[in-house]
């Protein structure tokens, strides 16, 4: 429990260092190549068209912790345990920079404030905690349904029945 809050701790260090340090080069890296993309759809990293897979953005590494986020919630609701909101703070993951940056639009950001909404949901309902992980996921779920379809096998696994 301490190490995996360590590690996510460790990785925001991270994120924050390649956000403030990697933004001139970019503008470069953004070339939309449609190819590449449809070769990738069916990956997990493929949402979206990305050029260099071992450079993700800052939103990509973003997401891949909240995955593991949500996972490790899950195990935990399975084993009947409280969710600790400290280990779990909310990565506002809608502030940086994403592979495709034509996502960032008006019906985005209401699906990043409607998943946000149902985020401190969880955390306020201690006593019904796997009612509102569910609802949580789905504003995943529903995001994910307009702007990255290639997790949703994923994330469609991540309910508690
Ligand atoms: C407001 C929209 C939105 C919400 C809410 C959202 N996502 Fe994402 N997700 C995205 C976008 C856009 C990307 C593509 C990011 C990029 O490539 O820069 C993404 C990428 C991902 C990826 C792939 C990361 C990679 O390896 O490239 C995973 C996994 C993921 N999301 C899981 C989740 C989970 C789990 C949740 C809920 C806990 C969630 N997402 C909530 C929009 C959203």
């Amino acid at each position: 429990m301490k190490n995996n809050f360590l590690a996510s701790f460790g990785l925001l260090c991270i994120l924050v260092l390649f956000t403030s340090s990697c933004q001139n080069n970019e503008a470069k890296k953004q070339v939309v190549d449609t190819t590449d993309s449809i070769a990738k759809a069916d990956s997990m990293a493929a949402c979206t068209p990305i050029k260099d897979p071992n450079n993700p953005k800052p939103m990509a590494l973003m997401m891949r912790l909240m995955a593991a986020n949500a996972d490790s919630m899950r195990s935990q609701l399975l084993r009947g345990e409280k969710l600790d909101s400290l280990k779990y703070p909310f990565i506002k993951f809608y502030l940086v920079e994403p592979t495709d940056p034509n996502v960032l639009e008006p019906k985005f950001f209401d699906n990043a404030r409607l998943f946000q909404e149902s985020y401190k949901a969880l955390f306020a309902h201690p006593d019904e905690s796997k009612k509102y992980y569910n609802l949580m996921i789905n504003a995943c779920v529903n995001c994910h349904e307009s702007y990255c379809s290639g997790p949703l096998k994923r994330i469609r696994k991540f309910p508690i029945e």
